[in-house]
């Protein structure tokens, strides 16, 4: 079998991460985002030529238009969410969560296969939808399924418990807020107006140097928001 991903566009894929100066020191490979058969305390029963490729999990060069993250790879939850919703909140939450934080919860929410692949490894594997790829998986050492264990990882889909996420970024509805350009300049807003907090704000995919994946340290990420 050939492997999947052509040369050409994984390559200009990396450059383009690589302009960044943040994704210069990212190594998703070193974390336990690293699902792939490199990883022999984590997943078994994978072939190396199937999984070799760290990215695939959750990139692929030749996917759906439009996923939730840039060229996502991954199958879709069904779950509906509950989001986030308090009495003194003065920003605007939307209904579901959007875009990047989906992308988090179709491994995050606990429904989604790991192996749940749009564009599985091998020639023609092209599942719109995303196809089981019948992988299994031995996370930290104990043998799963190929879902999120129960546990903190698993966030399920009542988010009423966890940050809020899908909200508007706007420091004219509360003035206890940092400006919204030295929020981008610490950390990452995403959407059309580069205004919404989702789970990538305070969470980098691709490198773990701060414990759980933290963008900045937990002693100045609150802050990086909030006027405390
Ligand atoms: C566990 C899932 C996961 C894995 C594995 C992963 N990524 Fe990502 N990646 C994401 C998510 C989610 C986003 C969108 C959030 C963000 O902006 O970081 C993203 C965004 C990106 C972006 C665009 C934003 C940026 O940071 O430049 C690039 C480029 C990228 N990934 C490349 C890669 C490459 C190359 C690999 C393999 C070495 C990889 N990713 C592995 C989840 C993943
Ligand atoms: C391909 C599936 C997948 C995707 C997509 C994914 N994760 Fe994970 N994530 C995992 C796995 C597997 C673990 C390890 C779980 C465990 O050991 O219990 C993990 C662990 C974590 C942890 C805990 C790390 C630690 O050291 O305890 C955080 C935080 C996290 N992920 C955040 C995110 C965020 C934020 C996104 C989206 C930007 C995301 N993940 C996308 C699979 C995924
Ligand atoms: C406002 C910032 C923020 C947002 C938004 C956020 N997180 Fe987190 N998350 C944190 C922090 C801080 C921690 C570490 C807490 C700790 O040290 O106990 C954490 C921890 C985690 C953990 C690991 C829990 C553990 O103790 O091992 C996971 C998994 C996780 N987040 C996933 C997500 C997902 C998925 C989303 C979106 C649905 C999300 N986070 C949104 C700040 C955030
Ligand atoms: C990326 C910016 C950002 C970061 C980082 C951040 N927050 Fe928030 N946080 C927000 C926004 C925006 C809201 C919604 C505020 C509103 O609507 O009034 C919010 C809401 C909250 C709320 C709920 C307030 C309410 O009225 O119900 C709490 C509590 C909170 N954050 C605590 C934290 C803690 C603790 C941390 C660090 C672990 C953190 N936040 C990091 C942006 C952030």
């Amino acid at each position: 079998m050939k492997i999947l991903f052509r040369t050409i566009p994984l390559v200009a894929l990396l450059s383009i991460g690589s302009s960044s100066l943040v994704y210069a020191v990212d190594d998703v490979a070193a974390t336990k985002h690293n699902l792939s058969s490199t990883q022999t305390d984590k997943v078994n029963n994978l072939s190396t030529e199937a999984t070799a490729f760290v990215c695939g999990f959750c990139h692929s060069p030749h996917t759906e238009t439009g996923g939730p993250a840039p060229l996502w790879n991954r199958g879709s939850s069904a779950a509906t969410y509950t989001m986030y919703s308090s009495a003194t909140m003065d920003m605007t939450i939307a209904g579901a969560p959007a875009s990047i934080s989906l992308a988090c919860l179709t491994c995050h929410d606990g429904t989604v296969g790991f192996d749940q692949l749009i564009n599985g490894a091998g020639s023609g594997n092209y599942v719109a939808a995303g196809a089981d790829q019948g992988w299994t998986f031995n996370l930290n050492g104990v043998p799963t399924t190929d879902t999120m264990p129960t546990g903190v990882t698993n966030l399920g889909n009542v988010l009423t418990g966890d940050h809020p996420i899908s909200v508007t970024y706007d420091p004219t509805q509360d003035t206890a807020f940092q400006s919204v350009a030295s929020v981008q300049a610490a950390l990452q807003l995403y959407g059309a107006g580069s205004d919404q907090v989702e789970c990538a704000s305070c969470h980098n995919p691709h490198e773990a140097t701060n414990p759980t994946f933290l963008r900045v340290g937990i002693d100045t990420l609150c802050t990086t928001c909030h006027i405390k």
